[in-house]
């Protein structure tokens, strides 16, 4: 059953990205990212890695369903609204959040949270004992998402970002099976 929000709007439902997700990904990450957006053969490479017994990578998408759309898999395009995505790799213990991303209209409404907490779930899943990631320098909303998860900036990589040669924060959570417990919604509903 797809619930509500406070404010009236649809809570997305935050299930595993398949491939028929990458192209209403890729318009949100040509709004969100318009300097350095993925490519579709980028989204494609990733999601080649996150099945079976040799997984590396856990994609998620937030997703609005549409009228008649079922829960979980069997979906084919077209069934409801992506508003969120969000991947992780893992490799030798330590995770990367690779990307994470929410529509507009949805910002400050707690999917943010919600799609790095999947992200933290995966890690835990994949044995990683820290996750790491960067983050623009300017890119104050980001981090303040990540802190609090717990996460910390433990150094910067310069111009890490082109074009523009814009510094990177690399943050780091050192345990991501006990993250902080991040502030509960103002107005409105978080949890899967
Ligand atoms: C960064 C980003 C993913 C955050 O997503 P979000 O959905 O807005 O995140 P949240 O809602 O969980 O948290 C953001 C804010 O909303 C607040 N909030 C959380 N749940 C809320 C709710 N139910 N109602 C109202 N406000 C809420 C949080 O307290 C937080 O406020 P703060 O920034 O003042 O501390 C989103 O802004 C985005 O996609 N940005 C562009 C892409 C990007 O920069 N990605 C990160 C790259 S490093």
């Amino acid at each position: 059953m797809t619930g509500r929000t406070t404010t009236g709007s649809p809570i997305p439902a935050v299930r595993e990205m398949r491939w028929w997700d990458i192209d209403p990904v890729l318009e949100l990450e040509k709004d969100l990212f318009p300097e350095d957006a993925w490519s579709r053969g980028m989204f494609w490479s990733e999601l080649a890695h996150a099945r079976g017994p040799e997984a590396t990578r856990c994609y998620v998408v937030a997703e609005i369903p549409g009228e008649g759309a079922g829960e979980g898999e069997g979906k084919g395009p077209g069934d409801g609204r992506i508003v969120g995505y969000a991947g992780l790799v893992a490799s030798g213990g330590q995770g990367d959040v690779q990307t994470i991303a929410v529509a507009r209209d949805h910002w400050g409404t707690g999917l943010g949270s919600r799609l790095l907490a999947e992200l933290l779930r995966a890690a835990t899943a994949f044995e990683c004992t820290e996750v790491l990631l960067e983050c623009r320098v300017d890119n104050v909303r980001a981090q303040k998402l990540y802190e609090r998860f717990g996460f910390e900036p433990i150094g910067f990589r310069r111009g890490y970002y082109q074009p523009g040669n814009v510094d990177a924060l690399v943050m780091r959570l050192s345990d991501p099976a006990a993250p902080a417990t991040p502030q509960p919604p103002v107005n409105g509903v978080q949890g899967t």
